[in-house]
């Protein structure tokens, strides 16, 4: 059915973004679309709002109007058809796994009461929980969660948005350290923590394992597969007794070569899904 809606447009990135989708929070909007820029050289987005009255747009336009860094546009009443379904498809929340969900801010997490809700603000950082490399680290965090011992540090290795570090706060682990070598993903991960209301420690590298806390009982790693195979050495001697690395980014056929540097004598098992990779490895007892 086709109905009256209003739209406004704000191109904007990085910081201003952040605010921009902060204020949209916290008006509760429903109705947002994010569009990339069409040229390579401009990584500005630009948000669409949308809302069945003027006045629902107007405190938007004000602040982001306040917000350096944005550009406003004129709010304008346009026909769409099937509004409540329309946006919908833009942002979908991600049900993972049998206990998660992954939700844009505007989304209320009171529509999935059965389910443990990570809100995650559309930012720079990788880790929206659409890609299947980051699901198949929440998957068998869920999975694993259970035989996670009660001591020792979580280890998010490469958190990009925090994704994985805040399921892991939010399935009752701490502390949990988040680790990124860049700095801008940590300072969104920390902002995604506190729209979830968990604590993250976190520490920026510069790119190897030696900055993963000793005695770790769980790492969380979603990395490029030359970036897994530089690291092995340092992180595996990193892990407890019992402790379990997952990690992920990797390709199948990258599986092996992975294997091939990780220490002899630990349990594994691997994951797929679609064309990506998880290899769970467990150290000796
Ligand atoms: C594919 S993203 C994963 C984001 C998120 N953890 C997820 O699963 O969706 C990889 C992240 O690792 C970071 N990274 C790359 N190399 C790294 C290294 N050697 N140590 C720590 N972080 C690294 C990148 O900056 C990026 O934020």
């Amino acid at each position: 059915m086709n109905e009256q809606v209003w739209r406004l447009a704000v191109r904007a990135a990085g910081t201003s973004l952040d605010v921009l989708s902060g204020a949209m929070y916290l008006a509760g909007y429903e109705g947002i679309e994010i569009l990339p820029s069409d040229r390579d050289d401009d990584d500005r987005v630009t948000v669409r709002a949308y809302a069945l009255t003027r006045h629902g747009l107007e405190e938007l336009a004000r602040v982001a109007a306040a917000v350096p860094g944005c550009e406003v546009g004129r709010i304008e009443e346009i026909e769409v058809e099937d509004w409540a379904e329309g946006w919908k498809k833009y942002f979908q929340p991600q049900r993972i796994g049998a206990t998660l969900v992954v939700l844009p801010p505007w989304v209320s997490p009171k529509h999935y009461p059965d389910r443990t809700p990570i809100v995650i603000k559309p930012g720079h950082a990788f880790g929206t929980g659409t890609h299947a490399s980051t699901r198949l680290v929440l998957e068998a965090l869920e999975r694993v969660r259970p035989r996670v011992g009660t001591r020792g540090p979580v280890v998010d290795l490469g958190t990009g948005s925090g994704i994985l570090a805040i399921a892991a706060a939010k399935l009752g682990l701490a502390p949990v350290t988040a680790i990124d070598v860049d700095p801008e993903a940590l300072y969104e991960a920390q902002e995604n923590a506190r729209a979830n209301a968990v604590h993250l420690l976190v520490r920026t590298v510069e790119g190897d394992a030696q900055d993963v806390p000793a005695g770790a009982r769980l790492v969380l790693a979603n990395l490029s597969a030359p970036v897994h195979r530089a690291i092995a050495g340092t992180l595996a001697p990193r892990l407890q007794p019992g402790g379990r690395a997952l990690l992920s980014g990797l390709l199948e056929d990258e599986v092996e070569g992975i294997v091939a540097a990780w220490p002899d004598g630990w349990e594994r098992r691997v994951a797929v899904l679609e064309e990506w990779a998880l290899v769970e490895f467990v150290a000796p007892s």
